[in-house]
């Protein structure tokens, strides 16, 4: 029979939103030790008792990604052993997302290999948000609940008032989410930039479909990686006679020469959220929003049966 009370549990990956979403329950964090041993292998010891216990584990699986990606995995076995009642493998950012199709012959389909090592390691439900597809949600076959960070980056667009606002997408299968954003954005024009990757870090802009001249743009992706994308979006608008330009992401993975490339753009601002912890990259055009108190909110519901659809109308 499953204890009255949730825990909170989290590994290395983003400690800082885990420590946020306590704050905003008003939960100490439950304690686990994770090491390594000698070989670089993970070593985890489960130090509270989770006997019966609704047990919600948040790990973003940000690089390092497979250090991440298998901590989360052994915790879970160990909570798992430790008879948890239900294990909610909270996922502020899901890693491996774009692996999510065989885009050619002979590529593995990443993305459902990792939903599948998720619940054969033990989560009963996940909870994630902006997952590069949202289709990946289909890859398992446990619940999952998926949040939007769109709430808390268009509070903090609307409450700029800029003046005469276009959004600007990357690329037409980031379409449904900027037409998300313009529509919440006073109705504001669309853009998209039909873009071609021409390698795994370059692509190429083919064409403008819309138009950005004398608007104040708000490019809009789901994840910053390499920054080429965004940086050649933001560089596009401003040829095409933007008057200013903004970036905004949900996942600020920032690898590589991404802060370079982005602080040669030269937006006003790039905002983005603490699913995936700047860890160094901090800088003052940068500008992070925390989600905690959203997956908070969703952690609180999903524990007392109740909607979280409802946290988005
Ligand atoms: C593309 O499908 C995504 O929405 C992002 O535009 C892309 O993954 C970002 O990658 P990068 O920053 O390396 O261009």
């Amino acid at each position: 029979m499953r204890k009255k009370e949730f825990q909170i549990f989290s590994g290395t990956g983003n400690r800082k939103v885990a420590d946020r979403i306590c704050k905003y329950l008003d939960l100490p964090m439950s304690r686990a030790e994770i090491s390594r041993f000698p070989d670089g292998e993970i070593d985890v010891k489960i130090q509270d008792d989770v006997r019966g216990s609704d047990v919600f584990l948040v790990q973003s699986t940000c690089p390092p990604v497979n250090e991440n990606l298998m901590e989360l995995l052994i915790l879970m076995d160990a909570l798992r052993r430790a008879s948890a009642d239900r294990i909610t493998a909270v996922i502020p950012y899901f890693g491996y997302a774009r692996q999510d199709r065989k885009a050619e012959g002979r590529v593995p389909i990443s993305a459902k290999l990792v939903a599948n090592l998720i619940t054969k390691a033990g989560a009963d439900r996940v909870l994630t948000m902006d997952l590069h597809a949202a289709q990946i949600q289909g890859f398992f076959d446990i619940p999952v609940d998926h949040l939007y960070a769109a709430p808390v980056l268009l509070d903090y667009f609307k409450k700029k008032d800029l003046g005469k606002v276009c959004v600007l997408c990357c690329d037409v299968g980031g379409a449904k989410m900027a037409r998300a954003y313009a529509k919440r954005l006073g109705g504001a024009p669309l853009a998209i930039i039909d873009k071609r990757r021409t390698g795994p870090s370059e692509t190429e802009v083919a064409e403008v479909i819309g138009t950005v001249e004398g608007h104040d743009v708000v490019v809009v992706d789901d994840m910053i990686s390499t920054g080429t994308s965004i940086a050649e979006a933001a560089k596009v608008a401003r040829e095409r006679g933007a008057r200013s330009v903004r970036m905004c992401a949900t996942h600020a993975v920032l690898c590589g020469k991404a802060l370079e490339k982005i602080e040669a753009s030269k937006v006003e601002e790039l905002v983005v959220t603490d699913t995936v912890p700047l860890n160094g990259k901090e800088r003052p055009f940068i500008i992070q929003l925390t989600v905690a108190e959203l997956l908070a909110e969703a952690i609180r519901r999903i524990h007392k049966s109740e909607s979280i659809s409802s946290l988005f109308s």
